[in-house]
Formats: structure tokens, C-alpha cells, sequence
């Protein structure tokens, strides 16, 4: 398949998390095209069996390359990356990359006293994708993993601090925090809207990492690397789907990335967008 300079890049999450990097994509890259789904027909992804979400992975990718004649998908979920990345990149016609090996290699390269932590879904601790990660590049580190099931919930709903969500956080980040780390990395695209409450309850001597960044790096060098990056004169476009509730995905969505995100489309499963 011949890829297009002027094709867009394409990205999806379960919901809303995935617009914490499409800020970062459309910030460091705005001339950039780019079409988001957002599967908050389906979320969460984080209590499913890995085959399930590895399935939903698999078609909105799909959709994002025959729909959209996307050039680059990034899967800016971890749950969905972590254990669908491997299948994405052996079977698409175009480059994939996910959110776990750049949020990996921020980790470590923060950290001070090699105590480092990773708060995720339960499918993404459970695959232990950050140990193989970390491990991968070598750092003398020791990682302590924390599933936060109920943090993506309270984001869905718009409910990013107050009292009950700093209760579940007291409990939940009890491991990372005991273990001393210096640095955490926020391990679902979901958390960093919840980053006031998280680094409230780490103390302020705890660096938060999120993968948005270092993942929109990655994207650009890979991109330049296959030379399929924009025209340094185009305008970007950017176009957003749900497989959910459309008019809740624009109010909310658009509070949570900014003006960027205007109307937003349906998209249904095993149907072309
Ligand atoms: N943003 C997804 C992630 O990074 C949330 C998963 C979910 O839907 O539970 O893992």
C-alpha cells in the first residue's frame, strides 16, 4: 500500500482517555490531519477479557485504515496496546505504534532513585506489558504496578475531583506510594485528567508521566522516518467519531480537549463510517 503525505493519522481509544494524546498530536504537529473514535459504546476496556478487546482493536483500526485511508494509526490506549499492538502490527498495511513503549522510556528516564511506578486498567497490569517494557530497555529500575479500576469511570462522567475520587485514590495508589517511587507513570490514557487528585495524593515529590507526549514524538519521528509526514504548509484537519452517545462525546469531549473537537459523528461497528 502506498502511503499518503496528505492521508490522515489515526487514532482511537475506548472513550475519552485518547484525547489526552490527540492534544499532544495536534500541539506538536498541527499541520497534521487526523480522525478519532472514541469506543464509548463498548468502554470500558480495562475488565474485558484480552481476546474481546483485542477484537474492537483490531476493527477500529481496520475502520481507520479502509474508512479514512489512514497512514499511521496510534493506538492511544493502553489496555487496547497492550495486548493488541503485536496483531495490529503484523496484519495492518500501515505503520502502528502504541502508548507503552514511549511511556516506558519517559518513565525511567525521570526517575532519580530507580523506584519507579505505573497505575493502569486491569487488563493493562495484568498483561504486564510495562515489566516487559521497562525490561526492555534495560534501566536499573524497580517498578511497582497499581490497577485503578473505577478511575476511567469517573472521567467518562465527568467527575474528575471531589471526594469520592480522592477516597478511591487514597486506596488504590497505596502500593506506589509505599514503595517510594519518585516517579509514576499514568498508564491509561483516561488518568491525566485525573492528574490534580493522583498528585495530591502522591505529594508533590512524585513527577507524574503521561504517555501523551512522548507518544506524539514518536509518532513524528516515525513518520519523518518513512517520510510520509505532512506538507509543512498543510492545514490539519481533524475529525471525531463514537461509537456512543454523540451529542455526551462533544460536550464532554470538547471541555476535556478544547475547541478543536467540534461535531462528532456515529460509528458503528462492522459498518463503514
Ligand atoms: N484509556 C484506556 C487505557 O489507556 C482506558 C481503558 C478502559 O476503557 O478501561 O487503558
Amino acid at each position: 500500500m502506498v502511503l499518503n503525505r496528505e492521508s490522515p493519522i489515526g487514532v482511537f481509544d475506548s472513550g475519552f482517555g485518547g484525547l489526552t494524546v490527540m492534544r499532544s498530536l495536534i500541539d506538536l504537529m498541527p499541520n497534521e490531519s487526523l480522525v478519532y473514535i472514541g469506543d464509548t459504546g463498548r468502554y470500558p476496556y480495562g475488565n474485558k477479557p484480552a481476546d474481546e478487546v483485542c477484537g474492537y482493536a483490531v476493527e477500529l483500526a481496520e475502520s481507520l485504515v479502509r474508512d479514512h485511508g489512514a497512514k499511521l494509526i496510534v493506538v492511544a490506549c493502553n489496555t487496547a496496546a497492550s495486548v493488541a499492538l503485536e496483531v495490529l502490527s503484523a496484519t495492518l498495511p500501515v505503520p502502528v505504534i502504541g502508548v507503552i513503549e514511549p511511556g516506558a522510556r519517559a518513565l525511567v528516564r525521570v526517575t532519580h532513585n530507580g523506584k519507579v511506578g505505573v497505575i493502569g486498567t486491569v487488563g493493562t497490569i495484568s498483561s504486564k506489558a510495562y515489566d516487559v517494557a521497562v525490561d526492555a530497555i534495560g534501566a536499573d529500575v524497580q517498578l511497582t504496578s497499581a490497577a485503578c479500576p473505577g478511575f476511567v469511570e469517573f472521567v467518562e462522567r465527568d467527575q474528575t475531583d471531589g471526594d469520592e475520587v480522592t477516597l478511591l485514590a487514597n486506596r488504590l495508589l497505596a502500593p506506589v506510594k509505599d514503595a517510594g517511587v519518585d516517579a509514576l507513570l499514568l498508564g491509561c490514557t483516561h488518568y491525566p485528567y485525573l492528574a490534580p487528585v493522583i498528585q495530591q495524593v502522591m505529594g508533590s515529590g512524585v513527577v507524574l508521566v503521561s504517555s501523551a507526549n512522548e507518544t506524539a514524538f514518536a509518532a513524528r519521528d516515525l513518520l519523518e522516518t518513512r517520510g510520509i509526514e505532512a506538507p509543512a504548509d498543510a492545514v490539519g484537519s481533524r475529525r471525531f467519531f463514537s461509537s456512543g452517545d454523540v451529542e455526551w462525546f462533544a460536550s464532554l469531549g470538547q471541555r476535556l480537549l478544547g475547541p478543536e473537537l467540534g461535531e462528532v459523528s456515529p460509528w458503528m461497528s462492522g459498518a463503514s463510517s
